[in-house]
């Protein structure tokens, strides 16, 4: 409705000119009030007030609106006819239709290290990603989720040569990321006694390097399989990757996000599926990890040098920014490794490529932000210019702070590891013991499929409820509440009003109303309304807390209005299907808003 008012404004207006429509805090200012008038007569030299009427009177012609008011200095307040309001509230809501001309988003989420357990960082880059995925398919984009996995760099070679050295005679394909991980830290425990194991370590990783390049470089099919065949190194690689991927996927699969358990999807057969063969519009989750780029990057560095983008600086190759002054980025280790931003530039190459994006939008942590400021400069200077320009696509970091309980940091850095498939098992605990109390009546099996619900929910609804870029301070308390700002308290509104609705049985939706009977139902009525506009918005901005509290305000208003008016015993039938309508209409958004972020919304609790 607010672009059809938005239209209406504009056609009352003698030019055309950038105004305001805003919702007034108060309501006695109208539904809407703009600064249409006060704008244009300062262009025209006019007497605002004189000119706020005229406009005024125009508006004020359209059938939605009821009246307006001139307030202040000119400001024409805007007040819309019920049946209007009605009209917008009942329709009902569905995600726009997508097709293979939509837009299309890449966004960079997950992020996990491989041989590394998932940290709090990982577990806000997932929620995070996989709720911007939904809302840009929700408003009609074609989705690219791509994992951009830690699986390379010089760790592999400590980690390989700890392994040969302390693993005994474990079976590689049992290892859990735990075990790795031990494995890792006791390699610099012991580096520090005997620290040519730092050489030998690094002579490991240029093996596995170099059999990968070769590997890459052979045409012939017999020395591929007898390279890889014969690197040790290369086995035990991929033996790490895979038991670290299955552990990543049983916690990814918890938290509701949807990449697939192996790098690429793969259809019913097992075969693989690349981009080509799907039809290019449903959403589409793969994980092309670090060492996917390998082959590029050494054609990637010669062109950043030809190009005068980078310098060689002591036999490294870095990129300077002196202009920004921002500390320079490295893209070649003076001992020919490659790093991180070589890594992420390939990445962006492929993705501009094989997506043709519009965007691409990372979700990683802000303690990454001038990294990523340094590598979309590097882009957009260096892809535009080359032998074969790439248009690079809108790049976004989207990035978000750091997690802390109300004793510190979350870290694994610091040592006080907070392991995330228990914070998962806790809020899951916790909510059993809860619903014990709450709702004695559940069956023990109702019981636990609810409290991984509410409990994932409740863990979602803390990191995606409040400002991405802002720390979040953790707590229970206030995670789990049924009566704050938090999932519970959302997810209860929503079995409420489901609760209601079922009571009722069937019954349609009034198609148009003269009045609605109070002014709480009115102020409902206009909550519900707003719903795509938020969502357009979250999108537009990557902000997501704008959805989790628009939720709320509806559940707000929806409680407010059901502790005031009688549903099922209206005054009236006619009263009895609007106000049906309403909690209705407010089931479905709290669900539909709720499943944007990632969180269930079961009917009963
Ligand atoms: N693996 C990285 C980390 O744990 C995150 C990767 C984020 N994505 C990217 N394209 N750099 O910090």
């Amino acid at each position: 409705m607010f672009a059809t008012i938005q239209k209406i404004v504009s056609d009352a207006l003698p030019a055309k000119i950038d105004f305001t429509l805003e919702t007034p805090p108060d309501s006695q200012f109208g539904d809407l009030a703009t600064n249409a008038a006060l704008i244009l007569a300062k262009q025209l030299g006019k007497n605002p007030r004189e000119l706020a009427t005229e406009i005024a009177a125009k508006i004020s012609a359209s059938e939605l609106v009821a009246k307006t008011e001139i307030a202040g200095p000119g400001f024409i307040n805007i007040f819309l006819k019920d049946s209007v309001i009605w009209e917008a509230a009942r329709q009902k809501i569905e995600p726009k239709e997508v097709s293979k001309n939509s837009p299309l988003i890449v966004v960079d989420f997950g992020g996990e290290n491989i041989a590394k357990p998932m940290s709090v960082g990982h577990l806000r880059s997932n929620i995070i990603g996989q709720a911007l995925c939904n809302i840009y398919k929700f408003i009609g984009w074609r989705i690219v989720g791509d994992n951009h996995l830690g699986d390379w760099g010089t760790q592999f070679g400590k980690l390989i040569v700890a392994w040969k050295k302390w693993a005994g005679d474990k079976d590689p394909t049992e290892a859990t990321i735990q075990e790795l991980n031990d494995l890792y830290v006791r390699f610099h425990e012991e580096a520090e006694k005997n620290p040519e194991l730092e050489d030998e370590a690094r002579e490991t990783f240029a093996k596995l390097e170099k059999d990968q390049l070769d590997f890459l470089a052979t045409k012939s099919v017999d020395e591929k399989r007898r390279i890889k065949a014969e690197s040790r190194e290369w086995a035990l690689w991929t033996e790490f990757i895979k038991n670290s991927m299955r552990e990543f996927y049983k916690t990814r699969q918890r938290l509701g996000v949807q990449f697939p358990e192996k790098n690429f999807p793969e259809d019913e057969n097992g075969n693989l599926l690349i981009w080509d063969q799907w039809n290019q519009v449903i959403p589409y989750y793969c994980q092309i990890g670090e060492s996917d780029y390998l082959q590029d990057l050494a054609k990637n560095i010669e062109e950043l040098l030809d190009g005068k983008v980078a310098q060689e600086s002591e036999g490294a190759i870095v990129v300077s920014f002196e202009e920004e002054g921002w500390g320079p980025l490295l893209f070649r280790k003076s001992d020919g490794s490659t790093l991180y931003a070589t890594r992420d530039l390939a990445a962006i190459e492929f993705r501009i490529k094989n997506f043709n994006p519009q965007k691409i939008v990372y979700a990683v942590g802000s303690d990454q932000e001038l990294y990523f400021k340094q590598l979309f400069k590097v882009a957009n200077d260096f892809f535009p210019k080359g032998d074969e320009p790439l248009k690079v696509p809108e790049l976004v970091h989207a990035k978000f702070g750091m997690v802390r309980l109300p004793e510190g940091k979350m870290s694994t850095r610091k040592g006080r590891v907070i392991r995330l498939e228990k914070l998962l098992d806790e809020a899951h605990e916790k909510m059993v013991k809860i619903l014990k109390d709450k709702s004695p009546d559940l069956s023990p099996e109702e019981r636990e499929v609810l409290a991984e619900q509410i409990g994932i929910g409740a863990v979602k609804f803390a990191d995606l409820g409040h400002g991405r870029e802002s720390d979040i301070t953790f707590t229970w308390e206030s995670a789990l509440s049924f009566e704050g700002y938090a999932a519970p308290y959302l997810m209860y509104t929503h079995a409420r009003a489901c609760s209601i609705s079922r009571k009722a049985g069937e019954f349609t939706l009034p198609q148009n109303i003269e009045k609605f009977s109070t002014p709480i139902e009115r102020q409902l009525a206009l909550k519900l309304d707003k719903f795509v506009g938020v969502v357009e918005e979250a999108a537009q901005s990557y902000h997501l807390h704008l959805i989790a509290t628009y939720i709320y305000e509806l559940a707000q208003d929806f409680n407010n209005f059901y502790h005031k008016s009688r549903v099922l015993n209206a005054e009236s039938e006619e009263l009895k299907r609007l106000r049906l309508g309403l909690v209705k209409q407010t089931a479905g958004i709290i669900k539909t808003g709720l499943g944007l972020l990632g969180i269930e919304a079961p009917e009963k609790m």
